[in-house]
């Protein structure tokens, strides 16, 4: 969470840095700041509770020159969000000025260090702390700044990316990461700092990722260096984004997330683009190719994620032990890094993760690899961390996603992992050839079947409107489907703020039954497949207690019109594609509802979209 950007170069830095704030906004969104280097070697800081426009608003027509500046966007861990406790902060003297994403974790001990040492400190932060503590270091030792920063950072415990700025250097910026991320944009003569490549793909397209406990130091006359907090010395490793900046644009749609929702046909289609060809009856990903015998001679494959990406491997657990036969867990990173699993080396470990960055799934799979595990990642944002620690994985191709809830990324990860089954079972002699097949086309008109899908939206549409003012929901499945019935309630607590429960439809009667009256709407994915006829006792069970039921149902289906007050068809479809086409309408009921709501869609409140916090 927080997003950090920063500029040194020829350009004015202040609509550099608030445009690059804007698009990191959705790393957090309850305070904004900036501070620009002024050529008198003053550093100017504008903070402000509220977003990036508040934080616009606020500055006005104040000075904002300079060419040299820092900024931004901050998600509330230490102290409350508010105008004192928003970044950046300045050491005690004022000549120092630092943006952190992370957590200080010994920041207490620190400062009470620091206090007895005559430090006065303004926030509630930890970030803070670490400003005093390399203003600290730098005056008592006598060292450069750089060395001070070093000194600094072998002394803290916890997460960083920091940049940092300095009036007494003022062609310098200076900026370091551990377990935050942070990428460089190399520029003609001039150099970008962000949380990711958003801000910079409209200046540049070489970057350079910097890695943990490494520094970076950026002169004006010399260019970019780069040494670890051990100090030695790393040569910098340019890569080539391959985003484009349309990307980052709504494209026309009101919000990030109905654009997203709408790209799906395209987001799936490129995540199956050259892995999987149904006419000549093949699926092959590149990227775990080499590990494909060790995964079909795995004991047992564990899957961990937080939160959407949680019930992605909710649904992968249905895909790999019906396809290829091998035993499933689905674990919480947050729970499993915490309590001691039992894990062999011929486990198979992946991490599904949207951002690529999240804590506790890092730190799952960090706990993991000590065990010798084989870590598959299965990820959206090329070139984030879980994407480089693990020993290969699949990214989703879903491209750039904005919008705080998942949606795109959500599909394609189950695009992705029922790939990954497919290939495991073929491998293994686990699925017959006619099966296979059937998959293999059923994946392929996937696309298609959304975009008739979404033709429907006005419909869904009106279908949301009777429901706006729900105080709760309920929403059920049966197998595969029941990870979505958990998404769908998810998506819309998230973006509503009505509490949603998700429920396998069998467990109904053994308490959430209870809660059942005619102001509930209880959503169902009630498709066609194994588990039909047991899904329309369930409708019955929720209608005789006078339940109001919202169906999604496989097109033509009668039987449960019937029963539903509402319902929803999906394009006929083979079960093991339902968890994918079932979901779409879901998101677009959350998208709807929450708009009638006056919602902020795209932000809802609270949350981040890349939890780099555990
Ligand atoms: C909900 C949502 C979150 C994320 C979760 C994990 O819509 O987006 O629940 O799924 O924070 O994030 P990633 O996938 O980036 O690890």
């Amino acid at each position: 969470m927080c997003g950090i950007v920063g500029y040194i170069g020829n350009k004015k830095a202040y609509p550099i840095l608030i445009k690059g704030l804007s698009r990191l906004e959705y790393r957090g969104y309850d305070s904004a700041g900036i501070a620009l280097l002024q050529a008198n070697d003053i550093v100017n800081v504008f903070k402000k509770e509220g977003k990036v426009i508040d934080l616009t608003e606020f500055i006005g027509n104040a000075n904002t020159e300079g060419t040299v500046g820092i900024g931004h966007t901050r998600w509330a861990t230490h102290g409350e969000p508010n105008n004192v406790n928003a970044h950046p902060h300045t050491s005690g003297d004022g000549t120092l000025t630092l943006v952190h994403n992370g957590i200080i974790e010994n920041y207490d001990v620190l400062k009470k260090e620091l206090i007895k040492r005559g430090h006065t400190f303004k926030s509630e932060t930890d970030t803070e702390v670490l400003v005093h503590l390399i203003e600290e270091i730098k005056k008592n030792s006598g060292v450069s700044l750089v060395e001070a920063i070093r000194i600094a950072l072998n002394e803290v415990h916890g997460a960083y990316a920091i940049v940092v700025i300095s009036a007494e250097e003022p062609n310098k910026i200076i900026a370091a990461k551990k377990s935050s991320p942070l990428v460089i944009g190399m520029g003609e003569d001039e150099y970008y700092l962000a949380s990711d490549a958003t801000p910079i793909i409209e200046y540049t397209k070489n970057v350079v990722y910097l890695e943990d406990e490494q520094i970076a130091i950026i002169d004006r006359n010399n260019g970019l260096r780069i040494i670890s907090i051990s100090n030695t010395e790393v040569s910098p490793y340019v890569q080539e984004l391959e985003m484009q900046l349309e990307e980052l644009e709504k494209g026309g749609f009101e919000h990030f997330m109905l654009k997203e929702i709408y790209e799906q046909p395209r987001a799936i289609h490129d995540s199956f683009r050259g892995r999987l060809n149904a006419k000549e009856g093949w699926v092959s990903l590149g990227g775990i190719k080499a590990y494909e015998d060790k995964i079909a001679k795995a004991n047992r494959i564990i899957i961990i994620a937080c939160g959407t990406s949680w019930h992605a491997g909710l649904v992968a657990e249905y895909y790999f032990e019906d396809l290829a036969r091998i035993p499933v867990e689905v674990e919480y990173a947050s729970e499993f890094r915490y309590r001691n699993p039992i894990i062999h080396k011929d486990d198979v470990v992946i991490a599904i993760s949207q951002s690529g960055e999240t804590a506790d799934t890092l730190a799952a799979l960090e706990m993991a690899k000590a065990q010798g595990a084989i870590l598959l990642g299965i990820v959206n944002v090329v070139g984030s961390t879980i994407s480089r620690v693990t020993d290969a994985g699949s990214y989703t191709h879903a491209g750039p996603e904005i919008g705080v809830a998942s949606t795109k990324a959500f599909t394609t990860q189950l695009t992705v992992l029922a790939m990954m089954a497919l290939a495991i079972g073929k491998k293994r002699g686990t699925i017959t050839d006619e099966k296979f097949q059937l998959l293999l086309d059923e994946m392929e008109a996937l696309p298609a079947k959304i975009e008739q899908l979404l033709k429907n939206a006005d419909y869904i549409e009106t279908v949301s409107a009777k429901y706006k003012d729900a105080q709760n929901a309920l929403y059920l499945g049966r197998g595969s489907s029941f990870p979505i019935a958990l998404e769908g309630a998810l998506k819309l607590k998230e973006i509503s703020y009505i509490h949603a429960e998700g429920y396998p439809a069998a467990e109904m009667k053994h308490g959430p039954i209870a809660l059942i009256d005619e102001n509930m709407p209880v959503f169902v994915i009630a498709t066609h497949g194994d588990n039909y006829e047991k899904l329309v006792s369930n409708i019955q069970e929720v209608k005789a207690r006078k339940g109001k039921i919202i169906a999604i149902v496989t097109e033509g289906d009668t039987n449960v019109k019937e029963l539903a007050d509402y319902v929803i068809e999906i394009p006929d479809a083979h079960e093991f594609v339902v968890p994918i086409l079932a979901t779409i309408p879901l998101q677009l009921i959350s998208y709807y509802i929450a708009v009638m709501r006056g919602c902020n869609v795209d932000q809802p409140r609270n949350l981040a979209k890349s939890v780099t916090v555990e």
